[in-house]
C-alpha cells in the first residue's frame, strides 16, 4: 500500500509499505479521512514519535476492511472512527483510570503505523461504530473533539460561567462549540489571526478581539482556556482568571516555555491551574456528541486533499492557513 513515511525528523515521502495484517483482536480500516494537526507537526520535528521511520496520522475514520480472528461485534463494510490511544492497562496510572498518562503510552500515528496511509490496523476495543447519517470522511472531527471533551473534563460545571478562549484554531472552535453547550453566559475569543476570528464569529461566539485587553471584564473570566501553546497568550490568559476561576491548559507549549505565577493571587483568588492531554475516556462521548451535530464539518474542515498531498498539507497547517485539513487517502 501507499503511505506517507516520516522517514527522519525533517524528511517525508509517499513510499510503498506493507498491508498491515489485523491481529487477532484487530481490525483493518481504509480510512476515509485523516486530520492533520500540531502532533504531526511535532513527529515532523522530531518530537513525540519514539521512533523513525513513522507513519503519521491519528485522527481518523473509515471502513473496516479486515477483522482478526478474536472480534466480536464488527465487520468488514462497518464505518467506524478510531481511537488513537494505545494504554497498557497494567502501570500506576491505567490502574487508575488515567489510562493518558499510561507509563507505556502509545497512540496510533505516533508509536505505531498511523492513517496517513491506504490502511491501518487499530484495536477493536478502540472503535466508535458511525451511524449511518455522520459520514466517515467527516468523523476524523470525532478525535481532536474527544480532546476537547476530555479539556472539559477537567473544568468546573457552572451555568452561566464566562469563558475566555485563546486561539480560535480548530481546538479552540471546538471548545467554543463545546462551552455554548455547557450554559456559558458568553464565550469570548483571542486570536492574531482575523480569519480564524472571522469563523468564531460566525459560530456565535460573544466576542472576536485580538487582544484580551480590548473586552470589558472588570471581574475577569470564570474559565480560561489556551488553545495556542504561546507564552504570551498564556501569560496574558493567567492574568485574566476571575475570582474563583480555572485555567486550562489545553495548548502544547514548547518544552522550554516560563510563564511566572503569581502565588498570592492564586491563595487570595482561589484560582485553579490545570491542564489536560488528549483523550481519556472521551472518545465515544465524542463520537455521540458528533453525531448529534455538535460540530458542522462544512465550517470545521476547510481542505480535503488527496494522500500525495501529505508534506505540502503539513506545510500548510504550520502556517496556518485554514481550518482543519483532512487528507483523504
Ligand atoms: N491538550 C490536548 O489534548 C490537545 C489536543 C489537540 C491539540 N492541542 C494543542 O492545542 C493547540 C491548538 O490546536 P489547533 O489545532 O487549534 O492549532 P492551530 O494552530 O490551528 O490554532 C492555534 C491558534 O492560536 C493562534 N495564536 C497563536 N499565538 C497566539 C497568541 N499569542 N495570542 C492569540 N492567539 C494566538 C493562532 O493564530 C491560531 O489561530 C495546539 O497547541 C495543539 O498542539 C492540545
Ligand atoms: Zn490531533
Ligand atoms: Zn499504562
Amino acid at each position: 500500500m501507499k503511505a506517507a513515511v516520516v522517514l527522519t525528523p525533517g524528511e517525508i515521502a509517499i513510499e510503498e509499505v506493507p498491508d498491515p495484517a489485523p491481529g487477532p483482536a484487530e481490525v483493518v480500516v481504509k480510512p476515509a479521512a485523516v486530520g492533520i494537526c500540531g502532533t504531526d507537526l511535532h513527529i515532523m520535528d522530531g518530537e513525540f514519535a519514539p521512533a523513525y521511520p513513522i507513519v503519521p496520522g491519528h485522527e481518523l475514520a473509515g471502513e473496516i476492511v479486515a477483522v482478526g480472528s478474536a472480534v466480536v461485534g464488527y465487520a468488514v463494510g462497518d464505518q467506524v472512527a478510531v481511537d488513537p490511544s494505545l494504554y497498557c492497562g497494567y502501570c500506576y496510572y491505567c490502574k487508575r483510570a488515567r489510562g493518558n498518562q499510561c507509563e507505556n503510552w502509545g497512540a496510533i500515528g505516533v508509536t505505531v503505523a498511523g492513517a496517513a496511509a491506504e490502511y491501518v490496523a487499530a484495536p477493536m476495543a478502540n472503535l466508535f461504530r458511525l451511524p449511518e447519517h455522520l459520514p466517515a470522511r467527516d468523523a476524523a472531527l470525532i478525535e481532536p473533539l474527544s480532546c476537547a471533551v476530555r479539556g472539559f473534563d477537567v473544568l468546573p460545571r457552572h451555568l452561566a460561567s464566562s469563558y475566555l478562549i485563546y486561539g480560535s484554531g480548530t481546538m479552540g472552535l471546538m471548545m467554543l462549540e463545546l462551552a455554548k453547550r455547557a450554559g456559558a453566559e458568553s464565550v469570548s475569543m483571542v486570536d492574531l489571526n482575523p480569519e480564524r476570528l472571522a469563523t468564531a464569529v460566525r459560530l456565535g461566539c460573544s466576542a472576536a478581539v485580538a487582544s484580551a485587553g480590548e473586552l470589558v471584564a472588570p471581574r475577569g473570566f470564570d474559565v480560561v482556556i489556551d488553545c495556542t501553546g504561546a507564552e504570551a497568550a498564556i501569560r496574558d490568559g493567567l492574568s485574566r482568571v476571575g475570582r474563583g476561576g480555572t485555567f486550562l491548559q489545553f495548548g502544547v507549549a514548547g518544552y522550554d516555555a516560563r510563564v511566572a505565577i503569581e502565588p498570592y493571587e492564586i491563595y487570595r483568588r482561589e484560582i485553579t491551574i490545570t491542564g489536560s492531554m488528549a483523550v481519556l475516556h472521551s472518545f465515544e462521548r465524542a463520537g455521540e456528541l458528533m453525531a448529534a451535530g455538535v460540530l458542522d464539518p462544512s465550517i470545521f474542515v476547510s481542505h480535503r486533499r488527496p494522500l500525495t498531498s501529505y508534506a505540502a498539507a503539513l506545510d500548510q497547517f504550520r502556517q496556518g492557513v485554514g481550518r482543519k485539513i483532512l487528507i483523504e487517502p
